[in-house]
């Protein structure tokens, strides 16, 4: 219900804010904080079946929790879903029929965690949040960053489901390198979530790209590329065909751009343009999703097909992302 008393609380909160405002660099100014100084707590996750991870995520956010606990909640929850074969558990394998996992973390303070090339454990996620809060270090990799789990009470198992192996094995018969668009609408999760406080984090995790090379790590576990939060300006988060996000440092041009003064929309799409314009762009996807500090969310790709998943004040919603090339 509306109150005098909350409309006096929301002009002091906005004054106060303008006075903060004042002396800033006026562009920044525009991304940083809303007008009327309230936030938008908000969580949003790339691809629609990622809508049971935003769940998760805000009823952290709604019981009052920090963005960073929202964002790790969130994203346990695709990984432990042998149904969601791109994250975590049940995800497919290298082609030497190993499920090798990446995942970053991000908070409000601009500390990361990251593990890269990790097998064997269940929440890639979870233990980039330990590298972040217990080591010196960003990211951890291969049997170190598994040696550093298992010291940390993670336990070993096999990542391999019955159905993960039967489409293995179908693969090994042709051994075909071939990215797959929007592969059953879903791929890599990207969370951001922007709490009560206004504080902005970030998760992603993968299993990465079915049937790489054994070694290979893609963008999800390197701060930049699959994730970056600023939080003076806003955070974003990629989906699809690692190496070209790599190539072009795709999330920290995100919320580069948007620091600018671009919107997170217009940050996305000439992230995308910037991979376009270089790369023969036909046979992969990229899709990247943003949000600023208002609680304003961008997205776009590049093959129609990328979707997002938002919860915002208890209400769940799925968008579809324009993209560069038409349906
Ligand atoms: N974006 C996930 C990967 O390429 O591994």
């Amino acid at each position: 219900m509306f109150s005098r008393r909350k409309f006096l609380s929301r002009s002091a909160l906005g004054s106060m804010s303008l006075a903060l405002g004042s002396s800033c660099n006026a562009k920044e100014n525009q991304t940083s904080v809303p007008e009327d100084g309230i936030f938008t707590p908000k969580v949003i996750a790339t691809w629609k079946p990622n809508i049971k991870a935003t769940e998760a995520a805000w009823k952290v956010i709604e019981q009052g929790g920090k963005a960073i606990d929202a964002v790790e909640q969130g994203v346990r929850v695709p990984e432990a879903d042998p149904s969601d074969m791109s994250v975590g558990y049940g995800g497919r394998p290298d082609r030497d029929g190993k499920v090798t996992l990446d995942a970053c973390i991000m908070d409000e303070t601009g500390n990361c965690g990251s593990v890269c090339f990790l097998q064997n454990i269940k929440h890639p996620i979870s233990v980039a949040r330990k590298v972040m809060d217990k080591t010196p270090h960003v990211i951890l990799g291969g049997q170190g960053a598994l040696e550093f789990a298992l010291s940390e009470g993670f336990e070993k198992e096999n990542l391999m489901t019955e159905e993960s192996t039967k489409q293995w094995q179908e693969w090994l018969k042709e051994k075909k390198y071939e990215p797959i668009i929007n592969i059953e609408n879903h791929d890599t999760i990207g969370m951001l979530a922007l709490d009560k406080n206004g504080d902005l984090s970030g998760a992603c995790t993968t299993s990465g790209l079915a049937y790489k090379m054994h070694g290979r790590v893609g963008d999800s576990p390197i701060i930049g590329a699959g994730l970056f939060v600023d939080n003076e300006v806003g955070a974003a988060t990629a989906t699809g065909m690692g190496e070209f996000v790599l190539k072009t440092l795709g999330s920290f041009l995100v919320v580069e751009l948007m620091r600018q003064g671009r919107t997170p929309q217009e940050a996305c799409e000439e992230a995308v343009m910037r991979i376009v314009k270089k790369h023969n762009y036909q046979d992969f996807q990229i899709g990247y999703l943003a949000m600023n500090k208002k609680g304003e969310v961008g997205a776009y790709c590049i093959h129609p097909g990328f979707n997002y998943a938002q919860h915002q004040n208890s209400t769940a919603e799925i968008f579809d992302s324009d993209s560069y090339v038409k349906k």
